[in-house]
């Protein structure tokens, strides 16, 4: 059958109201003002810490400087009170003129001349929730040309003082919005956490196709009570939260609070780790100027940074709560690799688990882990080899799994002599694969 131009042109219209802008096909990386900045707008009596220009500038150079860009955090993203009281003479957003002299376009050009990424706020509603100008209907068109003009590259579009049925117009409308600028800019809705963020209310598959990333749930507050609620709300809700993300779009459990005052080392690696098991956004909310380097480890460490990246963008999954009050979650990876993290959630001592790959449903093979915080490497020569690892109260033990092949053993005669003296390894056929994984999601 020959199609004619005609209905050629319809089909790709239908196609460009989706979020076509091939972004984020690994979860975004960044710094973001919110949970550690709030609404402060008093720059006259404290002008380090208020929401201005002068901040996101400071953050910037801490991110292109301190090793973080390298690392893949590239987006210093501005949250909520950055605008002026009233939209300009035109029904345009403007920033606050004493705290933003220079103005977003300004802002923009400094982050990218740093090779760094902007992010932005409005709100679809009448106020963003911190009282200041909305996006309603009428204005979503005028405010992604407002934000492309300035080359903006994200926006997090929130969702106070807007009603569901505004809502279910609102947020297709912007992702249009945005894709008829013609500049890519990455688009977080927080439509699911203003409605419950389950199914049937939410339609995922939706969201997946209008979103880059999308907050389900409350807001992260510095507190460890905050982010483990966070945290067991998206593991209990698994089941129908795992499956819907994938590469350009992720649920967002909201911001990492690591080098603030809330968390705990221990605290510290396990929202670390767990944000990383559900590949979340890493968008940190902290003070770059102050971090200790105790915090700074955490959220820089390379081989949590390559599995929150890794490219098959497989949400990981809760896979056993333990009467001990231990548990292990999992999240498959490239090359048939995949991360364990072993969760306490104890309050009395290092508690020691026991268990073998087998249990937690790894089929037969020869594997090798590396412990991500310490960089300790284990050789485990059977699938039901046991192993015991010392999980520390409200504390984690990640580790990356990976099967030894034929090819790598070859290869690498002398890796890990040690360890493989103590399993007194040395037939290469006894130690390859009995077969392929098969991960279950
Ligand atoms: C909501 C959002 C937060 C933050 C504030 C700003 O609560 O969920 O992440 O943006 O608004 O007022």
């Amino acid at each position: 059958m020959k199609v004619s131009p005609g209905i050629f042109l319809l089909a790709f219209a239908a196609a460009t109201s989706a979020l076509d802008n091939g972004l984020m096909r690994t979860p975004p990386m960044g710094w973001m003002a919110w949970e550690r900045f709030r609404c402060n707008v008093d720059c006259e009596n404290d002008p380090k810490n208020c929401i201005s220009e002068a901040l996101f500038m400071d953050m910037a150079d801490r991110l292109a400087e301190d090793g973080w860009r390298e690392l893949g955090y590239d987006h210093v993203m501005i949250d909520d009170c950055w605008t002026s009281m009233q939209r300009d003479k035109d029904g345009r957003l403007q920033p606050d003129p004493h705290r933003f002299p220079g103005g977003i376009a300004k802002l923009a050009r400094y982050l990218h001349e740093r090779e760094l990424k902007l992010g932005i706020y409005a709100d679809f509603g009448t106020h963003t929730c911190g009282g200041y100008p909305g996006t309603t209907l009428d204005k979503i068109e005028t405010d992604a040309q407002t934000f492309a003009d300035w080359k903006v590259d994200f926006l997090k579009f929130d969702g106070c003082y807007s009603s569901p049925k505004e809502q279910e117009k609102g947020y297709p409308l912007m992702s249009k919005a945005l894709n008829a600028t013609g500049r890519y800019i990455g688009y977080s809705c927080s439509w699911p956490a203003y409605q419950g963020g389950l199914p049937p209310n939410i339609n995922y598959t939706l969201l997946g196709e209008i979103c880059n990333l999308w907050r389900n749930y409350d807001d992260v507050q510095d507190s460890w009570t905050s982010v483990l609620s966070i945290a067991d709300w998206f593991f209990s809700n698994q089941n129908q939260l795992q499956p819907v993300a994938g590469p350009g779009h992720w649920n967002d459990p909201d911001m990492l609070i690591i080098g603030n005052f809330g968390l705990s080392p221990d605290q510290s690696r396990s929202q670390m780790a767990l944000w990383t098991i559900m590949a979340a956004p890493l968008i940190m909310s902290n003070d770059l100027r102050t971090l200790t380097s105790e915090a700074r480890n955490i959220l820089q460490n390379k081989a949590i940074i390559a599995i929150s990246q890794d490219p098959l963008g497989i949400q990981g999954r809760r896979l056993l709560q333990e009467k001990s009050r231990i548990e292990v979650f999992w999240r498959p990876l490239t090359n048939l690799a995949s991360a364990l993290v072993f969760f306490s959630r104890r309050t009395d001592m290092p508690y020691r688990y026991q268990s073998s790959l087998d249990r937690l449903n790894y089929t037969a093979g020869l594997y090798d882990v590396y412990d991500v915080f310490t960089g300790e490497v284990l050789s485990l020569p059977s699938h039901t080899t046991p192993f015991t690892v010392s999980i520390n109260p409200s504390g984690v033990v990640m580790w990356y799994v990976y099967p030894v092949t034929h090819h790598k053993l070859t290869e690498g005669a002398g890796r890990y002599p040690n360890v493989r003296r103590k399993y007194r390894i040395s037939s290469l056929k006894h130690r390859q694969p009995k077969g392929e994984h098969h991960f279950f999601i």
